[in-house]
């Protein structure tokens, strides 16, 4: 059997060829360069299509993170098919931004950080947690993880999928009829959507207007992909006072640019689309458990992770 690992983004392949080799003593594990031998499985990261049309007999395709949109723009050979990071390490990581994004907002700790710096000794009147209800769109891995994070503090949780999820301690809504209800529904906004052409700009003035029942103060965080949102319709929102402000790991294009309104606006935070790391040593040891699985004889259909390419996710 013979593997090949193909990064871009500033992912080294080294580390992922030794752990793979270490974890598969059996198979062949290089870092793809052009023109290398046919592998039967690929573990990827963004590569390029010249990747895809000369590894032509791929069976599995192990992309190093859970979106798969940069995956699906490219041709793929008639038998591969996608697998994506199931968790590994992503989920908690995930539950610690959200809350802590969802805390800082509702806590007003970065009010209480600018007066400190002033010195002053002031309070503010405590908030009611019941007029905070947190959305979350994706009810999938991340999605839950998130929910009953966020339902351990007390908020109300609301979630809206694509299928109906019936989930302890979350009032769940689907599909096109049930969005309008659930973004009502919901004051902070948390997108965990997988990026698809169904979900592109989901996030956007008609859909942020209708938080918090159409009235001011509601507040967005999103860390699933940046094409969700449509920027500009964003600031005005936010300068108008319909949203108190948003968390934002992910954007458009990234790295965001040096001169993007974003990063100055006062109630816009940004990270570097950091919000949920790939965590390498658990990564391999998932991919790994795959690939044993398909080499004794298991359906892709029975790993967890498996993409549907006419879902898109
Ligand atoms: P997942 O398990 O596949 O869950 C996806 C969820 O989205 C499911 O609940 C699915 O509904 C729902 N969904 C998909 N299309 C929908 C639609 N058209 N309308 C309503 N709901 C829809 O994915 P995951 O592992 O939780 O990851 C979610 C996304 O997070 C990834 O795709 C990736 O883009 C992003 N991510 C970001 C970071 C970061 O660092 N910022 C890290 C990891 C992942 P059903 O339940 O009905 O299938
Ligand atoms: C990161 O964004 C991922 O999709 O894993």
């Amino acid at each position: 059997m013979r593997i090949t690992v193909c990064l871009t983004d500033n992912n080294r392949p080294e580390p992922w060829v030794e752990g793979l080799r270490a974890e598969l003593p059996q198979a062949v594990v290089e870092a793809w360069t052009p023109g290398a031998a046919p592998a039967d499985h690929a573990v990827v990261w963004a590569p390029p299509q010249q990747f895809l049309d000369e590894q032509h007999q791929l069976r599995g395709l192990f992309n190093i993170g859970a979106g798969v949109d940069a995956l699906l723009g490219l041709r793929l050979p008639p038998r591969t098919r996608i697998v994506r990071l199931d968790d590994a390490g992503m989920s908690v990581q995930m539950a610690e931004y959200v809350c802590h994004a969802l805390i800082r907002h509702f806590r007003e700790f970065d009010v209480y950080e600018a007066e400190a710096r002033e010195g002053a000794w002031s309070y503010r009147r405590p908030r009611v947690r019941g007029n905070f209800p947190v959305g979350i769109m994706g009810l999938g891995v991340l999605g839950q993880r998130v929910g009953r994070a966020i339902a351990q503090f007390e908020f109300p949780v609301r979630g809206w999928s694509r299928s109906p999820r019936q989930i302890d301690g979350i009032r769940c809504f689907h599909g096109e009829p049930g969005l309008a209800e659930f973004l009502a529904a919901s004051r902070v906004l948390v997108c965990l959507l997988p990026l698809t052409d169904a979900t592109r700009g989901i996030l956007r003035r008609e859909t942020l207007s209708r938080l918090n029942g159409g009235l001011p103060g509601g507040y967005l965080i999103n860390v699933a992909r940046g094409a969700h949102l449509v920027e500009d319709d964003l600031i005005p929102l936010l300068d108008s006072g319909q949203l108190a402000g948003a968390t934002l790991d992910v954007f458009a294009s990234e790295p965001l640019a040096p001169g993007h309104p974003f990063w100055r606006h006062p109630k816009i935070t940004v990270t570097p689309h950091a919000s949920a790391r790939t965590q390498r040593e658990e990564s391999v040891a998932q991919i790994a458990a795959k690939i044993r699985a398909l080499e004794a004889g298991a359906d892709f259909e029975t790993l967890p992770g498996v993409v549907d390419a006419q879902r898109g996710y």
